[in-house]
């Protein structure tokens, strides 16, 4: 017996999570933000599968767009961070990838460099106060990208700092700026929304959307969970029950003794850790399910296994028997927050240790 512990993809949910985030913005053509390993879903596999369906990817720098490119990616893909290294200015031109300005720093190498590229998204700093240009110096940018013929199309880009509170007003202060900014350019297309502002804010029509975490099927919002937004969570993580043992009450599990049994019950050992990436810092009672049955995590998280027990503790949990840690009755998000997180965080720091399976209607590999 190998080691159970799997995290399966669905990449038809994928698929599906992005056409419905283009459904919500019909006149928006849509980036697959799939940097940082598809927040851990695999880049590669992913974005293979997703090619001839998507506008155009997006990634955080070059060695991920590079590594799409290796695997036979042919659709745009934009580096959302831009260039490094001067050096990479001939690597996006021979590649054809789409880059960020966003200082004067790349902006001097870009045309010192020559090289052609068909289109630049310019950053606006509308106020996350991270990376960007301010609206004083935005038109200048813009215009010296035009007036060096080294470019098809610059479009104006931002990024929000708080899309994901519906009653934070700097989103509306966020999109202020930036359509003053535009004004003052001119003719220029646009490109403001992650996940948050593709689903519940009023973004510009014409523009380049950057959906992300909700392509994952998870919620960008703290309160709901993807499901409930009408998305489908696309990873699961499942493993088996592989050793089990009777506590009598008072019984202490684990390192720091952190899980105490308050009754006699069956205790079972999982494998799954913090060395493939389950939050360690996740408290007792997190959720899962053992069997098709609700399960709780009991004890500190070790590296390479977890011990749970079940929520109704008169049911004696198996050797063999299946847990899902989380997907499908169990959402990440949920998980997330028993672990002082948020869902993104927790697919994206999966390790590459569990065995990954990649399933689709058509049995893609
Ligand atoms: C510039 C930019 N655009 C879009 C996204 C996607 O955001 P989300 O995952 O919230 O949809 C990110 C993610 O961090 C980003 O940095």
């Amino acid at each position: 017996m190998t080691r159970p512990l799997t995290v399966t993809i669905d990449l038809e949910a994928i698929l599906y999570n992005y056409q419905y985030a283009k459904k919500l913005q019909p006149t928006c053509k849509a980036f697959a933000v799939v940097k940082s390993n598809a927040y851990g879903h695999g880049a590669i596999e992913v974005s293979r599968y997703l090619d001839r369906h998507f506008d155009a990817f997006a990634v955080a720098a070059i060695e991920e767009a590079m590594s799409l490119r290796g695997a036979g990616i042919t659709s745009p893909i934009l580096l959302l961070e831009g260039v490094f290294e001067s050096e990479e200015w001939a690597l996006c031109e021979k590649h054809a990838f789409w880059s960020t300005i966003e200082n004067n720093h790349q902006l001097e190498t870009f045309k010192s460099s020559n090289v052609k590229i068909d289109k630049v998204f310019l950053k606006l700093d509308t106020g996350m106060h991270r990376l960007g240009v301010n609206k004083e110096v935005a038109p200048s940018f813009v215009h010296a990208l035009k007036e060096s013929e080294q470019v098809g199309e610059v479009v104006l880009m931002t990024h929000f700092s708080c899309a994901d509170d519906l009653s934070d007003l700097t989103t509306m202060e966020q999109l202020t700026y930036f359509e003053q900014t535009r004004q003052l350019i001119g003719d220029i297309g646009s490109s403001v929304a992650n996940s948050a502002a593709v689903m519940k804010w009023a973004v510009p029509e014409d523009g380049w959307i950057r959906p992300g975490i909700m392509l994952y099927g998870i919620s960008p919002f703290a309160e709901v969970s993807g499901r409930d937004l009408g998305l489908k969570p696309a990873m699961t993580l499942s493993t088996k029950i592989f050793s089990t043992r009777q506590l009598k009450k008072g019984d202490t599990v684990g390192y720091g003794l952190g899980y105490v049994a308050a009754d006699d019950h069956v205790l079972a050992t999982v494998a799954a850790g913090y060395g493939d990436g389950y939050p360690r810092h996740a408290l007792n009672g997190t959720p899962m399910q053992i069997a098709g049955k609700p399960g709780l995590l009991a004890g500190r998280v070790s590296m390479d296994m977890l011990t749970v027990s079940m929520e109704d503790l008169s049911i004696t949990p198996e050797i063999g028997q299946d847990v899902v840690l989380w997907g499908g009755d169990v959402p990440v998000e949920k998980v997330a927050s028993f672990a002082g997180t948020i869902g993104s965080e927790l697919v994206t720091r999966m390790t590459s240790r569990p065995h990954y399976r990649y399933i689709s209607s058509d049995n893609y590999q």
